[in-house]
């Protein structure tokens, strides 16, 4: 039996959501995917949307190199967003869609171009206005029982909206944004919510999409600053360390996803699961960003 209460991911994610732009040939883009693999990134994040509509069939060309493969991973995606795009000429403007229809198709959808007979973990991508709880809950019934999707979670979601579906059906985790230039998950009741629940939260742009490597302001500033002396007191050169150990410090256990196609990228996130960082360091990094001292 599926236990539907918890989902196994690595405790650091692959993203995919730029690979269209790596310019990558199937090859590349497989041994890339081995290379994730053998140092321990076996979770891959997905969505339908990501590359306009191209990226899961990107990924699914180069996991047909090599289909084993796929027992050695686990696939998230998601689905709830409809853009204007060429692939989608039926959508006339960008909107939001969690009927138990478009559920069900963008997730037969999504198995066919990854290739693959499930996926371990389905999102809704954003909250919608007009999401109906029971509806996806009959929608996420159906592809559990046909065993297209193992566990079930969302992402952007406000704590009440995250209540309302998880009295409906059990959600496993809540895909944020979280890095010390957007703390609001910190203080709002979303870490507070996943941690009484734990249901440990995926966290999106860990290093604020590269802005906090390339942001000149004064917030960005502060913060690299502050990164790069917590990273030395400990002997180590990557302000990205210190990044992704300034998030996994959180009591949640938040699940930070990397965006960066170099491996490098990834060695720096895995060498900070090994880094527990010191709260006054942690706090130091909060201050830098908020530009305040705590209360
Ligand atoms: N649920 C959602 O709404 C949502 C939204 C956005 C993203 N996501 C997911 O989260 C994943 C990560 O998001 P993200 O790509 O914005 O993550 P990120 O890790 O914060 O940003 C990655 C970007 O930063 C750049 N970068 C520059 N200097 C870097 C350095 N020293 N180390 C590492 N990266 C550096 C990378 O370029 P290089 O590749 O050249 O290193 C890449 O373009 C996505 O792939 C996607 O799966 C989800």
């Amino acid at each position: 039996m599926i236990d539907v209460m918890s989902m196994t991911l690595s405790n650091i994610v692959a993203g995919c959501w730029r690979m269209a732009e790596w310019g990558w040939t199937p090859a590349q883009r497989l041994a890339w995917i081995e290379a994730c693999i053998e140092r321990g990134a076996t979770s891959f994040d997905h969505a339908d949307i990501y590359g306009g509509y191209a990226v899961e069939a990107l990924f699914g060309e180069a996991l047909a190199l090599k289909p084993a493969l796929r027992e050695q991973m686990q696939l998230v995606s998601k689905c709830g967003i409809k853009l204007v795009s060429d692939a989608r000429p039926a959508h006339r403007i960008k909107s939001y869609d969690c009927s138990r229809e478009h559920i069900i198709a963008s997730v037969e959808n999504s198995l066919k171009v990854l290739r693959t007979d499930r996926l371990d973990l389905l999102l809704l991508h954003r909250p919608d206005a007009l999401l109906d709880a029971d509806e996806v809950a009959e929608a996420f019934d159906m592809l559990r029982r046909a065993g297209k999707v193992l566990s079930f979670g969302v992402s952007n979601y406000t704590p009440s909206q995250f209540e309302l579906l998880n009295a409906a059906t059990p959600l496993v985790t809540n895909q944020i944004e979280l890095h010390p230039l957007e703390r609001a998950p910190l203080h709002d009741g979303t870490l507070d919510q996943a941690q009484r629940l734990k249901a440990r939260p995926m966290i999106w742009s860990p290093l604020a999409g590269g802005r906090l490597f390339t942001d000149t302001g004064a917030a960005a500033t502060r913060v690299r600053e502050a990164l790069q002396a917590a990273a030395e007191a400990k002997g180590l050169t990557s302000v990205a360390t210190a990044a992704y150990a300034w998030l996994l410090r959180h009591p949640s256990r938040p699940i930070p996803i990397v965006g960066s196609q170099r491996l490098a990228a990834l060695d720096d996130a895995l060498a900070a699961l090994d880094w527990r960082m010191d709260a006054e360091t942690w706090w130091g990094i909060w201050q830098a960003g908020a530009g305040h001292e705590v209360a």
